[in-house]
Formats: C-alpha cells, structure tokens, sequence
C-alpha cells in the first residue's frame, strides 16, 4: 500500500510521464551522441539497443515491482523484502550513486543553464565551427561561472523535490517532456537538409565494429543504465510511489520506447550536423553537442530565439532527472530518518552541490566520475537487483506483483528468463571482460 503521508502519483499517466522524465535528460541528448561518436558509430547503436531490450526494460520492471511492493525508499525496501540480510547495501550504494551522478549532473547542466542566458542575451554569435568551440572551452575554462549555474541548477532542483510528489515532480514533466520532443522534431528537418545529412547518417548508423571493442561494448551497457534511470534505486523510489492497479509492463514498455527514441532523434539530429560544419566526431567528447547545437542555432533565422527555446527544453529534460536522482536521497532521508521533506532535500543538496565542485574545476574530473558512476555502480548496482529478483524473491511474490491489480501478465515468462539469465550473465561477462578477467 502506498502510504498517505509519502503522496503518490495521480495515475498511471502521471507515473509514466515522471518516469520518462527521470529517463529522458542530458544522457540521451548529451551523453548519447558523444559516447556513439566515440565508440564505433552503428556498432555502438546496436549494442546499446540490444542492451536497452534485454538488460535494460527487464530490470527496469524489476526496479518498479521492487518499490511497488513496498512502497519503500530502495533501502526500506530492500530491507522489507529481506530483512535480515546484506541486501539493503544494494539500496545504501544507489544512496551513494545518486550523490556522485548528481555532482557532475549538475555542473553539465550549469552548462545548458550557461548557453540559455546567452542565447537569450543574443550573445552566442560563433560564426566557425573553432569559435564555437572556444566559446565552450572558455565556459569550461572558467570555475566561478560553472560553480554559479551549477548552484542555480541545484538549487531549483531542491525547490522542486522539497514541494514533493505531485505539486512539483508531475506537472513539470507533463508539459515540458512532449514540448521538447517536438522541437527535436523541427531540428530533425534541418539537420536532414544540411549538406552533412549523407556523411552523417553513415557515421551514426553504420556498424564499425573494430572501433567498438569490449570497451564500448561496456560503454552501450553503461549508456543504457544511465538513460534509463537504472542501476541506482531510481525507478524503485518512482514505483514506490505507484498504485497497485497499474500494469508495470506497460509503463516500462512506453518509458524505454519515448526514452531510447529521444536518444536516436538526438543522434540524427546531431551527426548532420557534425559532419555540415566539419567537426571530427570522435575526437569530439563532452563539448559535443554544446558546440555543434549553437554553431546550427546561428545560421538558422530568429538564432537567437530558437536557440534560446531549445537550452530552455534541454535544461527542463535535465530538471526532471535531476529530481529523480535527488528524490532517492531525500526518500531515503525521510523514510528512514523521518526528516522531513524539505529538510533533506536542502541537506542533501547543498551536499551534492559541493561534491559537483571538483567536476567543474576539472573535465578529466567529470569524466571520472561520469565513467565510474554509469560504467561500474549502474551495472553492479542493476546485476544485484536482477538477481535479486530473479533468485531470491518467491516466485509467487513476483508473479503477483508484476501483474498487480491490473490483469496484464503478458510477456511474464519472457521477462523472467531476462532477468533470471540473460541480463545478469550480460552484465557479469561485460565487467569481467573490461577487468580483463577472461
Ligand atoms: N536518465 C537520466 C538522463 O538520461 C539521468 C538520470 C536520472 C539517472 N536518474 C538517474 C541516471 C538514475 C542513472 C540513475 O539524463
């Protein structure tokens, strides 16, 4: 039973939304194309939607029946379900990843936050491809201005998630999510047009192997887990939150599709234009997008306008991540603590906005923590709750708690086998490759 005092959504569409929220933000539309352009192009789309189907939508449901049954934050829940056990550890390292992802999230986003004040100040006027790029570079170069709009973005994370469930998390993402997805639409029939269209198509769609290894192989998983909210409790504290009568195998169904089809919207729109302005995209990292998205902004008419609506959509996208990665903390805060709403979020956030400090004083910094966050915990973290599911709870348990009031069981089995086998055994061979056990 979802209980009173912690709020709930207000349906199923309420629960969708906030979760396709949580999953759409800077990874598919930052990270996605930086990483794809860094690993093999195609190849890396292949592996990272193989990843999404088998590992990721399984243990997304997994993560949604967890918090489900116990209306819980991920380390009551763990502790309700097993109590007694060492598996409330899984639920105190999601703890922890939120506050590593959120650091660096934020400076990211103090970016975004960056490029919309001068967008709307008519002051992002690069005319090259190298402006453009020392336009970034001179961002990145300059601490004080990171640290001021990554405590911007901090902080209206933290109004939002102290003002709780409904009132804050919901109504955003139920006007800003579809508003975003049609602007990458328009941007679509741009970059379709540009005289890069041709040569980037095949750079984003063409499988190169060679340039994939078990590296980028690790990287798609890790892509995936990091799109999708996995890995860390995310989508346990969102399902916490759900109502008995909802089929959770629709709602992951409709987040993974509107997730990964941001993600390659993102990629047909960003490798166009890569190619349109001579950029070299694997040697393009983190800057990518913030230097190619102006670069196409100023030769489009009303730049200034266009680009200023974008950032704004970009950041809105970052927003309701933001939440949710904020929101496992701070449940964890008040369901184990008791402390109230508003007293965690400002606690953990200003925690959170210290830690982001060394992200902005340093790329190779960010990078670290971006690699060891969605390379290592995500995927250790989504391991232990696959098999958690898979092993340790009673098979009736589950199998009442997937269908829950709903009457939708479709597709039991085929998920059982995916996170009974196929995905821990993806994710144990991956890591073990990339340590070199094999
Ligand atoms: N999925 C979000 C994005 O793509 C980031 C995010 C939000 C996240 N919550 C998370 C990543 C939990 C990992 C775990 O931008």
């Amino acid at each position: 039973m979802s209980g009173d005092s912690r709020g709930s959504w207000s349906g199923q569409v309420g629960f969708v939304l906030a979760a396709a929220g949580s999953a759409i933000g800077l990874g598919n539309i930052w990270r996605f194309p930086f990483a794809t352009s860094q690993n093999g192009g195609g190849a890396f789309v292949l592996v990272y939607i193989a990843a999404v189907v088998l590992v990721g939508m399984p243990i997304l449901i997994s993560e949604v029946l967890i918090g489900r049954s116990t209306a819980r934050n991920p380390v009551g829940a763990f502790r309700a379900l097993a109590p007694g056990s060492a598996w409330p550890v899984v639920g105190m390292l999601g703890v922890v990843a939120g506050f590593v992802i959120l650091s660096y999230y934020a400076v990211v986003a103090g970016w975004a936050f960056h490029y919309l004040f001068a967008a709307a100040a008519g002051r992002l006027t690069a005319p090259t491809t190298e402006g453009a790029q020392r336009v970034f570079d001179s961002l990145t170069g300059d601490l004080g201005r990171q640290v001021f709009w990554e405590a911007v973005f901090m902080a209206t994370t933290i109004a939002v998630v102290a003002r709780g469930i409904e009132a804050g998390i919901e109504r955003a993402s139920k006007i800003l999510m579809p508003l975003l997805f049609a602007f990458l639409l328009v941007l679509l029939g741009y970059a379709l047009t540009s005289p890069g269209a041709g040569e980037g198509l095949a750079f984003f769609l063409t499988p190169r192997f060679g340039d994939l290894g078990w590296a980028g192989v690790l990287a798609a998983l890790g892509q995936a887990f990091f799109s999708l909210s996995l890995g860390m409790g995310a989508m346990i504290t969102y399902g916490s939150y759900l109502e008995q009568e909802h089929s959770v195998v629709k709602a992951a169904g409709l987040i993974v599709a509107m997730d990964t089809a941001i993600a390659i919207l993102a990629g047909l729109v960003i490798f166009p234009l890569v190619f349109t302005y001579g950029l070299d995209p694997s040697a393009a990292g983190p800057g990518l997008v913030f230097v190619i998205l102006p670069e196409a902004f100023i030769r489009m008419p009303a730049s200034s306008m266009l680009a200023t609506l974008f950032f704004a959509l970009l950041l809105f996208a970052a927003l309701t991540s933001a939440i949710s990665l904020l929101e496992v903390v701070v449940a964890y805060l008040v369901d184990q603590f008791g402390w109230t709403r508003a007293r965690a979020s400002w606690s953990a956030g200003i925690v959170i906005f210290a830690l982001g400090v060394p992200s902005a004083v340093s790329s190779g910094f960010l990078g670290w923590a971006d690699w060891i966050a969605s390379e290592v915990m995500l995927p250790i973290g989504g391991f232990l709750i696959a098999v958690f599911v898979a092993w340790v709870l009673p098979l009736s348990t589950v199998r009442s708690q997937y269908e829950g009031a709903s009457g939708v069981r479709g597709g039991f089995r085929a998920w059982r086998f995916c996170v009974r086998f196929v995905a821990p055994v993806a994710v144990a061979v991956i890591l073990l490759q990339k340590v070199g056990l094999f």
